[in-house]
């Protein structure tokens, strides 16, 4: 096995992962992505199916996401001109007589929630799983996107973050947090269910949280509003590797409101958007934390034994893929 296959390995799990707010890509646009350390393209075709393919064409290298257009269903090169399909085949190579059998890599794509999802696996596998569908607030003003670009950490420590109950009081000023349950859901083993709450529930100091991981890279958290107790929020999260040192985080923090007058509207979407700033501000005191600490590979050491870190790892574990369990 070479160096590079084990690096990614180690490094990249396997998963469903977030590329992009479907909005970044009208239908007949394409966008330069890099992810994996890979350089990727994402199109969106004509009759406005996203698509997402290894940047570099297949005939002689040139690089889809600079200069390339899409064409209907397909996309085209800017070096000589292949099309190639929504499936990467090669459909149309201008001055050849017979088209070439030339396949242009694509990357298995899900697209809800008005996210971009790519699935990833270093050993080319199907999919294993499906992402859930979130619920969506009644009008579109209560639902604020966050976009945290180039943050210097692993993806395993953004989600960790979710059990690590002890840092909520001190880098959040929350109450302390206790854990209720933490526990992989037996049907589906790539979720992880988390409950915590802090003692008492009446103050923007007190919450109630229950959360759920899918997979490596995607996770939601559903609660009060963050600074608003009287209100709830379904949060999303999602990491995506951008190479081995560096990651973007994106969030759709939701305010669920069942009925509300049409006059309060105004003043629900000023909680919805405050909100999300204030999901945004506490991912950046995280930020600050991950981006200055040790890396630690691996399960972990026997500090964190019998805690709900090792049990975190563990299941981390499973999704990379010389694990047998992915
Ligand atoms: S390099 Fe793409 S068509 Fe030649
Ligand atoms: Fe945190």
């Amino acid at each position: 096995m070479s160096n590079d296959h084990q690096s990614r390995i180690r490094h990249y799990p396997t998963g469903w992962f977030a590329v992009a707010f479907s909005s970044d890509v009208e239908p007949g646009a394409l966008v330069p992505l890099r992810y994996f350390g890979r350089e990727l393209v994402l199109f969106r075709t004509g009759s406005g199916k996203a698509c997402v393919a290894d940047a570099y064409c297949p005939h002689m290298g040139a690089h889809l996401g600079k200069g390339g257009t899409v064409q209907g269903e397909t996309i085209r090169c800017p070096f000589h001109g292949w099309k190639f399909s929504e499936n990467g085949q090669c459909i149309d190579a201008p001055c050849r007589e017979l088209t070439p059998k030339a396949h242009l890599s694509m990357w298995p794509v899900i697209e809800q929630n008005h996210i971009i999802l790519v699935w990833h696996d270093a050993l080319n596998r199907v999919p294993k799983w499906q992402v859930p569908l979130h619920p969506e607030p009644p009008v579109p003003q209560f639902a604020k996107r966050i976009l945290l670009s180039g943050v210097r950490t692993q993806v395993r420590d953004v989600f960790e973050n979710i059990v690590d109950f002890e840092h909520f009081h001190v880098v959040h000023g929350t109450n302390p947090v206790h854990a209720n349950k933490v526990q992989v859901d037996p049907l589906f083993p790539h979720q992880l269910s988390v409950l915590a709450s802090t003692l008492g529930n009446d103050s923007p100091y007190d919450f109630e949280m229950n959360a759920m991981l899918i997979g490596p890279g995607h996770g939601k958290a559903e609660g009060a509003a963050w600074g608003y107790p009287e209100y709830r929020a379904h949060n999303t999260f999602y990491a995506t590797p951008i190479d081995e040192d560096t990651l973007d985080i994106r969030s759709v923090c939701r305010l669920l409101v069942d009925e509300f007058d049409s006059d309060a509207l105004d003043s629900l979407s000023i909680v919805a958007a405050t909100a999300c700033e204030n999901v945004r501000h506490q991912l950046e005191a995280d930020i600050v934390i991950w981006e200055n600490k040790r890396r630690e590979h691996g399960p972990g050491s026997p500090r964190y034994a019998g805690t709900y870190i090792a049990d975190f790892r563990k299941w981390y574990e499973t999704f990379h893929p010389d694990n047998a369990a992915t």
